[in-house]
């Protein structure tokens, strides 16, 4: 008697599943440890068939009373991206999963952001510790070699260092020694530190957040940084959000902290880049074939955080800029407010003191500052990346991304230093 092959066991385990499985039952390592053996583009016509059954029933039964939160109907949405033909950025990255509702004071916001970041980096850490040991988990093909590794986690831990010292136990991180050379705390450490306050449920997210369209190594630490980004870009959006209620509030004065706070964790962030540069370019080549169609062009996040801060030129509202975040656009022609209009408001009106109209300015000069490098540093990836091809989200590529580098955040500020 021949062994099933382990397509055929799982097939078995989701028919089984279908028949009388719970949320909690769901066989996700199963199907996860396969996704990523061949890549979400190849999964089997079959396989997706009974998936999209799975589906169904996850919609039409009530599974059981611990079936609370849809997850795992989100869960099998990002699956069935390609197969329902509505494959973008936000279902590759599986931002469904991840994403939290941006609202609340600003501290609030930094905190959710910087623990999520803490574990999609900590969960990078020990997936290249498992390659560097001789025993790397899928995908695996194209693995680089130990001293790209090395650097690839050394670099995470740099990211990490400063969320790091905010929300983890005292003592789990040197800030003294973070001060003197950031990147030096010991990656398996942090990462065991990391690993140690992790619940079940948030085991099940980071697993069922790695969905890599095929089975390249360079693939997951791809996905890991735009999910890094994206709780960057979600904190960003909604401190600036209480910025801008603030600076209407009885407290215009609680504006300035949040503007700087955005300011200060986009360039923490900015390490992500050197990060991402540890990737193969080839490989980059190889499985951006499968990723057309997704492009970071459509993160509502990073379009959020833009437009919170200016109303952006009817030009680039009407280019795909815009375009490809149709609700982000829709509520910016519907009069979204801005830090910058605001704060002109009520300064005009008087109400905002003066030292506070300061401070909100000397923050957003550096919030556009920060922005002007990521973009400088994203272009130069890009470069790096791509060269001339054109991009996944249906522009020129490098030159549409050279030209984005003119516009500004805060244009008025720049209409001062001109003017002074
Ligand atoms: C291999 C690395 C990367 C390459 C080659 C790359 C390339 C590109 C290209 C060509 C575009 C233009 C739109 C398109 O046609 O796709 C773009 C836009 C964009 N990318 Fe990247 N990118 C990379 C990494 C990242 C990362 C890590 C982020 C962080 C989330 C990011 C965020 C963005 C954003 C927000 C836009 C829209 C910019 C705008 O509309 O002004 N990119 N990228």
């Amino acid at each position: 008697m021949s062994t099933p092959t382990r397509e055929a066991t799982l097939d078995d385990e989701l028919a089984q599943w279908c028949r009388n499985g719970t949320e909690r039952t769901f066989p996700y390592p199963a199907l996860l440890a396969h996704l990523r053996t061949v890549g979400k583009h190849f999964l089997d016509p079959a396989l997706l068939e009974r998936l999209a059954a799975c589906r169904a029933r996850t919609r039409t039964v009530r599974l059981t009373a611990e079936d609370g939160t849809g997850f795992l109907s989100r869960f099998l949405d990002v699956v069935l991206d390609k197969y329902d033909d509505r494959y973008d950025y936000p279902s590759y990255t599986a931002l469904e999963l991840l994403r939290r509702p941006p609202s609340g004071d600003w501290r609030k916001l930094r905190h959710r952001r910087d623990r999520l970041v803490l574990l999609l980096l900590g969960d990078l850490v020990d997936f290249e510790r498992k390659a560097l040991e001789g025993h790397p988990e899928d995908p695996a093909e194209m693995l680089p070699d130990a001293r790209v590794l090395d650097k690839r986690r050394r670099l995470a831990v740099r990211v990490m260092e400063p969320p790091a010292l905010r929300v983890l136990a005292p003592g789990t991180v040197d800030p003294g020694a973070v001060a003197a050379t950031p990147g030096r705390t010991c990656p398996d450490a942090l990462a065991d530190a990391v690993r140690s306050t992790l619940t079940g449920d948030e085991r099940l997210l980071l697993s069922a957040s790695i969905q890599p369209v095929y089975v390249l190594h360079d693939e997951y630490l791809f996905l890991r940084v735009l999910q890094s980004f994206e709780a960057t870009f979600t904190f960003m959006s909604g401190a600036l959000a209480f910025a801008v209620r603030q600076l209407h509030g009885e407290e215009p004065g609680e504006a300035a902290p949040a503007v700087a706070a955005v300011a200060d964790v986009l360039k923490e962030s900015l390490p992500l880049f050197s990060l991402l540069a540890t990737m193969q370019p080839e490989s980059f080549r190889i499985f951006r074939q499968f990723t057309d169609g997704a492009s970071a062009i459509q993160s509502e996040g990073y379009k959020t955080f833009e437009s919170l801060c200016s109303t952006p030129l009817r030009a680039r509202l009407d280019s795909a800029a815009f375009t490809s975040v149709p609700r982000v656009r829709a509520a910016v022609l519907d009069g979204r407010e801005t830090v910058q209009g605001t704060w002109q408001d009520v300064a005009a009106s008087g109400w905002l003191k003066e030292a506070d109209a300061t401070a909100v300015r000397a923050a957003a000069t550096q919030l556009e500052s920060v922005h002007q490098r990521w973009k400088q540093t994203h272009y130069r990836l890009a470069v790096r990346m791509i060269g001339e091809r054109t991009g996944t989200g249906s522009t020129d590529g490098v030159p549409y991304l050279e030209a984005v580098i003119a516009n500004r955040l805060f244009p008025s500020l720049v209409r001062e230093t001109t003017a002074a």
